[in-house]
């Protein structure tokens, strides 16, 4: 079974991480599969919003560490960054509904989603230092525009696990959700966005993000730092001890 399942619900394109042996960790060929599933979904008139979640108790673990382990430069044809500029790029509105651990692109893909909600299981962490990386998917300039200098140079520096009520409080998220409506009160909502006037839709998303170009060039600069990081000898101790338990 794909990695990956997506499904169209009134509007919505439902994209699902379903990796749970690997807590949905992100392989090559998912982030594939990702970009090629929104990008058919931009061009799809019949498609007006995407909605992205996990599994029963895990958003995403994140990049899997073992392809960071064996990782080349992340040029602009590497699946990941694809992925990245394609989701920066997004003309549709996008909810994502978050259980359980979002960890690194996890909670990074969040702050491009436009509607977030989670329940009292989510986990968010960016342990990027941690692992001897940085920051990706601009959440160094993202994050500090939500949360402040100092409260992003916290979650990035020291990489501490937060809960869905800090996320909350961080306005990282709309709104705490009981678990078990947490789907359907997040497919509600995309599809309340599905049915408002598209053309409209896609110009306030627009106006709301509007300074995308700054966002991009910050991306592009993260990604040459990664990939040095990548490479180091201190991260790959830190995959190794990660992969070695
Ligand atoms: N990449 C590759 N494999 C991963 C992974 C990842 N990001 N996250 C989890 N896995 C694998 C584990 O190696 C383990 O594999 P195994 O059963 O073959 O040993 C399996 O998924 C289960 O993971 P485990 O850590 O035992 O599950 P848990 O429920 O105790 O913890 C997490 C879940 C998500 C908190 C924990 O797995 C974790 O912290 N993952 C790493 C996250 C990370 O650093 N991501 C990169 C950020 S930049």
């Amino acid at each position: 079974m794909s990695h990956i399942q997506v499904r169209d619900d009134q509007g919505v394109r439902i994209i699902s991480f379903n990796r749970p042996e690997k807590r949905n960790a992100f392989n090559l060929e998912m982030y594939q599969q990702l970009t090629e599933y929104l990008i058919q979904g931009e061009a799809d008139n019949d498609i007006r919003a995407f909605m992205f979640h996990g599994t029963d108790d895990c958003f995403t673990s994140g990049n899997d560490i073992v392809d960071f382990l064996q990782s080349g430069a992340l040029d602009d044809n590497h699946p990941t960054v694809k992925f990245l500029f394609c989701l920066l790029d997004l003309k549709k509105p996008v909810v994502a509904a978050v259980t359980g651990a979002a960890v690194g692109i996890g909670t990074t893909l969040l702050l491009h989603c436009d509607l977030v909600y989670a329940d009292n299981k989510a986990k968010f962490q960016m342990p990027f230092v941690n692992l001897a990386l940085v920051p990706e998917a601009a959440s160094s300039i993202l994050l500090p525009s939500i949360v402040g200098q100092h409260k992003a140079a916290e979650l990035i520096l020291l990489g501490d696990a937060f809960d869905a009520e800090t996320a909350a409080q961080l306005n990282l998220i709309n709104r705490v959700v009981a678990p078990d409506e947490l789907i359907s009160f997040s497919l509600a909502q995309a599809k309340k966005l599905a049915a408002q006037p598209p053309l409209s839709m896609q110009a306030s998303k627009q106006l709301l993000r509007h300074n995308q170009a700054q966002v991009k060039a910050q991306m592009k600069l993260e990604l040459v730092q990664f990939t040095k990081r990548l490479q180091s000898d201190e991260a790959k101790q830190r995959f190794r001890a990660f992969l070695n338990k």
